[in-house]
């Protein structure tokens, strides 16, 4: 059980939560939702006491696994020591155990060794290894890096790890911060499952609206300043917010009816001699006054990529034989392929198998091993990196406003201003500093920076990640309009249903290319399988 008793929270004069108490349950699960940029991250970090409220108090049980976004710090770890770290005691007491081995031995420090022992023994640790192995499989994570240096293996992977981190050493509460953004449709499949048979309490984020349906029993709905707790999934939240709404519209129509109609009388009555009627309608007008409707705190961004005037050659992108391997790990072996100019290419399958590798050696960020990648004739590239920091550091002091202003030297201030506005980001919130930014926040920022270059082919890893569904339909809109060329990699079938014209798959017995939408794809897949 979890509870949060009078929360409140706000940066500056931005209130993010005023007076919050509620209970989580365990046996629980629930969705944390809201609009990009409503809070959840601050509050899940408030839980987790890696940020202050303003005021007010949080408990906790004690084994809590907390789902971690910092991989720099976790770099020079071994994968399999960074999961089993998901358990801290077990973790601290394997830790002092080693170095009591290499001391001299004395009464003491075999006494201690002793307790050590029981310790780990009490948190499963001799089966600690074997645990650490089934969470990285249930990830789709190769077993080939287990013993390997987080650095070395590829970013997305290293967040799969931390996620096997959180789950480790069966925590009483878990506090997840969009957990699927890094995992392809049978890892959300498995991780669904393991949140299925999950017994503590359970605190979700996601913008993944199929897993919060199939995960939740709750959804906590960030509202303005406030939480309301729902019961059921996350379409059952939605009902049950509109039916809400629906009420309080009618009810203040019926109000201004009444309203008008007791202005009805007194205008016509107000100067005669019905002085003690007058004055009793105009006190039910006053008590009657239908307080403003809160708007909606949704909002959708504004976003329509514009190719440069010059359009590039026929062939966008010649790639001959290209090959890349992490370690002893090949992702990509003798890959052939070529763009053409207007072509809409959606990229799926799972990450392991090298769809990120790919993109960033087409944008010319990564290096093949050998083969060769040819670009057409004044193709100019727009990316949009899977990994956000890859291309804004969020340890820089500049605020979104200079992020953008340095994308090229030849913007306007006005256009920056113009195009932050579409983006979301009002008034003052284009002078907050790009290390504060929520996730979607940074992802519009970035797809700002794309609105303000130059470009006629846009290379897009998994830009739905972090963004709301809002923002990831005027997104798919966006990319359907555009009249340059685009290769976009996600798991967000929508998306890819309303942009692509022709699929690249990442099976796992090879890459398939397919001249087709996506649905016609997964038909043919489905009936090859089927006469398999
Ligand atoms: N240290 C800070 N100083 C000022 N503003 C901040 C700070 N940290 C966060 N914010 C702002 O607080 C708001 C809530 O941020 P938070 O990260 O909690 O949002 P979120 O609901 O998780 O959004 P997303 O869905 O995009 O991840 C955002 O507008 C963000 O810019
Ligand atoms: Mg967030």
């Amino acid at each position: 059980m979890i509870t949060l008793t009078k929360i409140s929270k706000s940066f500056g004069s931005r209130v993010l939560f005023e007076n919050v108490t509620i209970t989580f349950n365990s046996g629980n699960r629930y969705g944390l939702t809201g609009p990009n940029g409503a809070g959840k991250t601050t509050l899940l970090k408030i839980i987790m006491g890696l940020e202050e409220p303003t005021s007010g108090m949080v408990s906790l049980p004690d084994k809590v696994g907390i789902l971690r976004q910092n991989i720099e710090d976790f770099s020079d770890f071994i994968v399999s020591d960074v999961i089993i770290m998901g358990n801290r005691r077990l973790w601290d007491a394997l830790k002092e155990r080693d170095t009591l081995y290499d001391v001299e031995m004395t009464d003491d420090v075999g006494m201690r060794l002793g307790e050590l022992e029981g310790i780990i023994a009490e948190e499963n640790g001799y089966s600690a290894d074997s645990e650490a192995e089934q969470f990285l499989s249930g990830m789709g994570i190769p077993e080939e890096y287990l013993q390997q240096k987080m650095h070395a293996i590829p970013t997305d992977m290293q967040f799969r790890v931390l996620l096997c981190q959180s789950l480790f050493g069966e925590p009483q509460a878990l506090l997840l911060d969009e957990p699927t953004n890094h995992l392809d449709m049978e890892s959300i499949g498995w991780l669904e499952t393991f949140m299925h048979s999950y017994k503590g309490t359970l605190i979700v984020i996601s913008h993944d609206r199929h897993f919060l349906n199939s995960v939740c029993t709750h959804i906590a709905d960030i509202d303005y300043d406030t939480i309301i707790i729902y019961n059921g999934n996350y379409d059952d939240m939605i009902v049950a917010k509109t039916s809400v709404r629906e009420r309080a519209e009618l009810d203040a129509k019926s109000k201004e009816k009444k309203i008008s109609q007791l202005q009805d009388f007194v205008s016509r009555f107000g100067a005669g001699t019905r002085a003690s009627q007058v004055q009793s309608r105009l006190r039910e007008i006053g008590r009657l006054q239908p307080q403003d409707l809160k708007k909606s705190n949704i909002q959708r961004p504004y976003i329509r990529f514009i190719p440069t005037d010059k359009a590039p050659g026929q062939i966008i992108l010649k790639v001959k034989g290209i090959s890349k391997a992490y370690g002893d790990k090949q992702v990509l072996k003798n890959f052939s392929m070529e763009v053409l100019r207007g072509d809409k290419i959606g990229i799926i399958g799972a990450n392991g198998r090298g769809k990120t590798t790919l993109l960033k050696m087409l944008a010319g960020v990564l290096q093949a091993d050998n083969g060769s990648i040819e670009v057409g004739h004044h193709a100019i590239f727009g990316y949009f990196p899977q990994n956000h920091t890859d291309i804004i550091d969020k340890k820089d002091a500049n605020n979104a406003f200079e992020w953008l202003k340095e994308r090229g030297q030849s913007i306007y201030d006005q256009e920056i201003r113009a195009v932050l506005g579409k983006m979301l980001f009002a008034g003052d919130d284009a002078f907050k500093a790009v290390g504060n930014l929520s996730g979607g926040e940074t992802a519009r920022l970035i797809l700002g920076g794309m609105l303000l270059t130059d470009h006629n082919v846009l290379i897009m890893d998994e830009p739905n990640n972090h963004l709301d569904l809002e923002a990831v339909s005027a997104l798919a809109w966006g990319l359907e309009e555009y009249k340059g060329t685009v290769l976009v990699a996600s798991h967000d079938r929508g998306l890819l249903e309303q942009v692509a014209t022709k699929i690249i798959a990442f099976e796992p017995d090879g890459i398939q290319f397919f001249d087709g939408p996506l649905a016609d794809y997964l038909t043919a897949k489905a009936e090859k399988s089927g006469k398999r």
